[in-house]
C-alpha cells in the first residue's frame, strides 16, 4: 500500500481476483441451494403421491368395510327375520298338533272307547243266555271280558295321553301330579316330587307347552334312563317358575343328541328346547353318560311382580 492510502496495482488485481472467488463460490452455493430444492421439491411430490395412493388404497378398505358391515346387518336382521317366523311356524305347528291330538283323542275315547264297552256290556248279555254247566265257554267269556277290559284301559290311557282333559279340567299342578303318579306306577320308578302350586302363572299355552315337556322329559326317563330313582322340583321364584327334573340313569353324551345332529331321529329333546323357549325361558340339559341326566329350566310368570301369592 502506498503511504497516501491509496490501493497498489497488485493489491487492486489481488481484490478483483478474491472478489471473482467469492463470486464463483456464490454461484456453486446458489447452485447447489437449487439442487437441494429439486430434491425437496421431488421428495414432496413423491411423498404427496404416496398419500394419495395410500388414501386412496385406505378410502377402498374403508368402503369395503363399510361394505361387509352392511351385508353382514342385512344378514343379521334376514336372519332375526326368519328366527321370528320359525318361532311363529312352530307355535302354529304345536297348536295344530294339540288340535288334532285333541280330536283323535276325543275320537279314541268316544267313539272305540264307547265300542269297546258296548261290546263288553253284549259279552256279558250272552254270557247270561249260557247255560250254567257250559263251565269252559263261561271261562272263555270270563277271560275275554278281562281283555276287552284291559283294552279300555288302554284306550283311555292312550286318549288322555293323547289330549289330557285334566289339564283344562283340574290344571298344571293336578295333570304334572296325576302325570307323576302314572309313569311311577308304570315304571315302578322312585319319583320325589316337591311341587309348588304354579297353575295361576301361565297362559294357556304355556301350560300346555310345560305339560308337554314334562310329558316327554318321563318318557325319555322311561325308554332311555334305566333310572331307579327320579326327583322333580317346581319352585316359585322372583318373577319365574324354575323346573328342575333329575335322574340317577345312564345318562348321555349331549354332544351326539339329536338337537345338535339332526341325522340321528329322535326330536324329542328338540320339540321340548323349543316349547321352553316359546314359553319364554332356555332348556339346559346336564347329563354325561353314567352320570344320570338332569333338566333344568325357567319360565317366567305371566302375572307381573307382587301379583298372584
Ligand atoms: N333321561 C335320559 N337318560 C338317558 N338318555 C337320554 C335321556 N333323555 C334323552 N336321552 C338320549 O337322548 C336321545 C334323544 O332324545 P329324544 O330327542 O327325546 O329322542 P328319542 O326319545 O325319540 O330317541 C335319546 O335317544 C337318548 O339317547
Ligand atoms: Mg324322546
Amino acid at each position: 500500500m502506498k503511504e497516501d492510502g491509496n490501493k497498489t496495482k497488485e493489491q487492486l488485481i489481488r481484490e478483483m481476483d478474491e472478489l471473482r472467488a467469492w463470486k464463483r463460490k456464490q454461484e456453486a452455493l446458489e447452485e447447489r441451494r437449487k439442487k437441494i430444492d429439486e430434491t425437496v421439491q421431488k421428495a414432496f411430490d413423491d411423498l404427496e403421491i404416496l398419500t394419495g395412493e395410500r388414501t386412496a388404497i385406505l378410502q377402498k378398505a374403508n368402503e369395503k368395510l363399510m361394505r361387509e358391515i352392511q351385508e353382514r346387518e342385512r344378514v343379521e336382521e334376514a336372519l332375526r327375520e326368519s328366527e321370528t317366523q320359525l318361532r311363529l311356524l312352530s307355535s302354529q305347528l304345536f297348536n295344530a298338533q294339540e288340535k288334532e291330538r285333541q280330536r283323535l283323542s276325543k275320537e279314541l275315547h268316544d267313539q272305540l272307547g264307547h265300542d269297546l264297552v258296548l261290546l263288553k256290556s253284549r259279552l256279558r248279555a250272552i254270557e247270561r243266555k249260557l247255560p250254567r254247566e257250559q263251565t269252559t265257554l263261561h271261562g272263555d267269556f270270563d277271560e275275554t271280558s278281562r281283555y276287552v277290559e284291559q283294552i279300555i284301559e288302554n284306550v283311555r290311557r292312550i286318549a288322555a295321553d293323547l289330549s289330557p282333559s285334566i289339564l283344562e279340567d283340574l290344571g298344571l299342578f293336578a295333570s304334572l301330579r296325576w302325570l307323576v303318579e302314572n309313569f311311577s306306577k308304570q315304571h315302578a320308578i322312585n319319583v320325589n316330587l316337591d311341587m309348588d302350586d304354579v297353575d295361576h302363572y301361565f297362559s294357556q299355552e304355556t301350560r300346555v307347552n310345560l305339560f308337554r315337556v314334562f310329558q316327554e322329559t318321563l318318557t325319555n326317563i322311561s325308554k332311555h334312563a334305566r333310572a331307579t330313582s327320579v326327583s322333580i322340583v317346581v319352585k316359585r321364584k322372583k318373577d319365574v317358575v324354575s323346573f328342575h327334573v333329575t335322574d340317577d340313569g345312564r345318562g348321555f353324551n349331549p354332544g351326539r343328541s339329536p338337537v345338535r345332529d339332526p341325522a340321528l331321529k329322535g326330536m324329542g329333546l328338540a320339540a321340548m328346547k323349543e316349547r321352553v323357549h316359546l314359553s319364554g325361558g332356555t332348556l339346559e340339559v346336564r347329563t354325561r353318560p353314567g352320570k344320570g341326566t338332569s333338566i333344568r329350566f325357567d319360565i317366567p310368570t305371566a302375572i307381573p311382580r307382587g301379583g298372584g301369592k
